[in-house]
């Protein structure tokens, strides 16, 4: 399937950051639902390392994590037949739009409404210009594509809102250029929380390795963290956010990895405890976990990286000609 002789189908655009290992958190909430739009749209998804160096990166692990987000999409079930895989850093426009953005959309009073910018520079010594500017360079990745979709986790969603904002800021001011894009979260998955405090959602920067189950964690490791895993007081197995958030969330979690309804876990273990429910989940987390990671292993580096110069051949010409308009606009060509 060529993905430019599929016009008109809607656009869906999304990206991870090789800054650290992937969870089960970033599968459930993204990746999941980028490998069932493939079917339907023309998906560009995007290795976003310039978003990585906003915090400091050892450039040895950094090269090694952009060609493992790429062996995780793969992995998850993207197939580079249906979606385009690349790294950001090869399109420069992404990071020109940016700049013009900085400039002709971008306020310092949308920037400091940021809750994750709040959340990740408090308490840092230092901390670059680069990730209050983050949001920006998220907005020209998704405006460079006319993306009509963009399938995030809900942390992201602030980021997708602003987004919009300086896409009608700009069209209203310099004529319509950029489509606006829609945020699309997963009903369940959207936020899975930390195996450590149901409280915190699970992230790759989070402080110890029990708040994740890593996407390359084998089998015993994960089994320990379900096993060590919070739960509530009481011991029954009901979906109650309220009351019971280390339960829900892990039936969260198995619901998702199994297909099972989280009405049908009630029925299922209805007079069992954690201590049951937790053995089934570890199952259910190592079935997923030993397929994922064949596929994971089964990828060339040499592999990998001609996905991704293909990737870039294909929306190089789709970035350039948005940059073009804009430029145009502006009086800059
Ligand atoms: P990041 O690892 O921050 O680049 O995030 C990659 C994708 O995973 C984004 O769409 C996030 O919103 C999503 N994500 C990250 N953590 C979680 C979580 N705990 N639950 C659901 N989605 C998440
Ligand atoms: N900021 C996103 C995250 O941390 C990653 C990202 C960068 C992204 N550019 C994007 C996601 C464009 C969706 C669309 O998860």
């Amino acid at each position: 399937m060529d993905y430019k002789t599929n016009k008109n189908k809607p656009a869906v655009f999304s990206g991870v950051q090789p800054s650290g290992v992937l969870h089960l958190g970033n599968y459930l909430g993204a990746l999941k639902q980028w490998v069932e739009m493939q079917e339907q749209y023309n998906c560009i998804f995007c290795v976003v390392d310039y978003h990585a160096i906003t915090v400091k990166q050892e450039p040895k692990q950094l090269s090694r994590r952009i060609l493992d987000v790429v062996r995780t999409y793969l992995a998850a079930g993207i197939h580079p037949a249906k979606a385009v895989i690349f790294q950001q850093s090869a399109i420069s426009a992404h990071t020109e739009l940016a700049w013009i953005l900085n400039c002709a959309a971008a306020r310092l009073s949308d920037l400091n409404k940021m809750t994750q910018f709040k959340d990740k520079s408090a308490k840092k010594e230092s901390v670059s210009v680069g990730l209050y500017d983050y949001p920006v360079l998220m907005a020209a990745d998704i405006l460079l594509y006319n993306t009509d979709a963009v399938p995030v986790g809900e942390d992201q969603v602030q980021h997708v809102e602003l987004t919009r904002t300086l896409a009608q800021r700009f069209n209203r001011q310099y004529g319509q250029v950029f489509k606006i894009p829609e945020v699309v979260i997963s009903e369940q998955g959207a936020r899975i929380m930390g195996l450590d405090d149901p409280a915190k959602k699970m992230s790759k920067s989070a402080a110890s390795p029990a708040n994740y189950i890593a996407l390359t964690d084998t089998p015993e490791v994960a089994t320990k963290k379900i096993r060590r895993a919070v739960t509530d007081s009481g011991s029954e197995i009901k979906y109650d956010l309220k009351n019971k958030p280390a339960i829900a969330n892990l039936m969260v979690i198995y619901s998702l990895l199994t297909n099972i309804s989280l009405k049908e876990i009630e029925k299922n273990y209805q007079g069992q405890g954690y201590g049951e429910f937790k053995k089934d989940l570890a199952e259910a987390v190592k079935k997923f976990l030993v397929e994922f990671q064949i596929k994971y292993n089964s990828f060339t580096d040499d592999e990998v990286r001609q996905i991704l110069k293909h990737g870039a051949e294909k929306v190089r010409p789709l970035a350039e000609e948005t940059l073009k308009t804009v430029k145009n606009k502006l009086g800059i060509n």
